[in-house]
């Protein structure tokens, strides 16, 4: 029987067990947002699991929108990444990482020359920007010129190149969390009249600019997508989701992606909280390998593998809090819980300092 220990191949990745580390974003990049020490060994730690998908990692210098965040677009924070995956791979994992752009998630304190952050359509998102000097009002982003698009897509084909270099097996592009291609891809962000706004054919069209960029640039066996139809994270959400992704997923089909990743529900959220969608009729519709996330434990994920829901699960906070997660499935030992204090501070604490089981 197929289950999370069965191994599986997401196009030129070849992953030991269905185990899938959801990308987290951990705040701990040094100077000019360069990888660490502190996060080869984060990483380094988590090797067993089939396959890391690392933080969310700006393709380019407007991209930024939160302190300490390692980007994925200068040569510093290659050879900081080239630490990371050397040291995963000398432990025998594998790791793909994920690219983002945030859109108007950010603030001119984030962004280069204190310029506004861009955005499809010049709307404020609800809420607080968490700034280098504290928590500061979202403020209203730059619409974006139809003329700039080809470089934001330009910007992501070349983080591709550059995780290449970096020796990643692999990008997942960041299509969700309310960040600058969801706020493309939702009708509630995107109030363009040129060809990337109104329709859902229109307001798909860069996310699939930037896939077929991606792929181009690197080959679609390496490349994976994350989308999260419904969640509202960051003042986002679709007068119609099922039919948005129902479309988005349909064209996604001619890319043979290595795997498309779907955030269920409202992160962080119980499943009898989530809105409702038809997470089966995204199941129908692609053909490629299908992972889950949001809310899984062990007897979920697997009963999400058996029933051919899902080809592998993502899971965020119990790998975060449990780097030998794999193992502590194996064994059916109790998981530890993550700090919710030291999520994105403190260092060490709260990050490469969670046990393992005993040998
Ligand atoms: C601390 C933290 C940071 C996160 N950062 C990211 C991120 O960078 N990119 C992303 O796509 N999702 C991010 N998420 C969402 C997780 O990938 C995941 O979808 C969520 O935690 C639900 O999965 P879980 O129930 O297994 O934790 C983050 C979640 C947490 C708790």
């Amino acid at each position: 029987m197929t289950d999370l220990f069965s191994p599986l191949r997401l196009g030129a990745i070849e992953l030991p067990n269905r185990v899938v580390m959801s990308s987290l974003t951990r705040n701990r990049a040094g100077e000019g947002n360069v990888p660490t020490d502190l996060m080869v060994e984060y990483y380094r730690q988590r090797a067993s699991a089939g396959l890391i998908l690392t933080e969310a990692s700006p393709v380019c210098a407007e991209g930024h929108g939160y302190p300490r965040t390692p980007g994925i677009h200068t040569a510093e924070q290659i050879a900081g990444w080239r630490k990371v995956t050397d040291a995963v791979h000398a432990a025998g994992g594998r790791i793909a990482i994920q690219l983002w752009h945030v859109g108007r998630i950010s603030h001119p304190d984030l962004q280069p020359d204190g310029a506004a952050p861009v955005a499809p359509s010049a709307l404020r998102p609800a809420g607080q920007a968490v700034t280098f000097t504290g928590m500061q009002d979202y403020v209203t982003p730059r619409a974006l010129e139809t003329a700039e698009i080809p470089g934001v897509i330009a910007a992501f084909a070349q983080a591709a190149k550059n995780a290449m270099a970096a020796g990643f097996d692999g990008v997942e592009i960041h299509g969700g969390n309310g960040y600058l291609v969801d706020q493309f891809l939702r009708s509630s962000t995107n109030q363009r009249s040129d060809a990337y706004g109104g329709s859902k054919e229109n307001r798909a069209r860069l996310l699939l600019e930037i896939i077929a960029a991606v792929t181009a640039a690197i080959c679609n066996d390496r490349v994976g997508l994350r989308l999260s139809p419904v969640t509202p994270f960051n003042d986002i959400s679709d007068t119609n989701p099922q039919a948005t992704f129902d479309y988005v997923v349909g064209e996604l089909n001619r890319f043979d992606l290595a795997f498309l990743d779907i955030l269920q529900g409202t992160g962080g959220s119980p499943q009898e909280q989530w809105l409702p969608f038809d997470y089966a009729r995204l199941r129908a519709i692609y053909k490629g390998n299908l992972i889950l996330n949001n809310g899984y434990d062990f007897a979920s994920a697997q009963q999400a593998i058996a029933s051919g829901a899902a080809a592998a699960i993502a899971f965020g906070r119990a790998l975060l809090a449990n780097p030998d997660l794999v193992e502590r499935f194996r064994r059916g030992a109790p998981l530890n819980q993550p700090d919710y204090e030291r999520l994105y501070v403190g260092e060490e604490k709260g990050y490469t300092d969670y046990p393992f089981l005993p040998a």
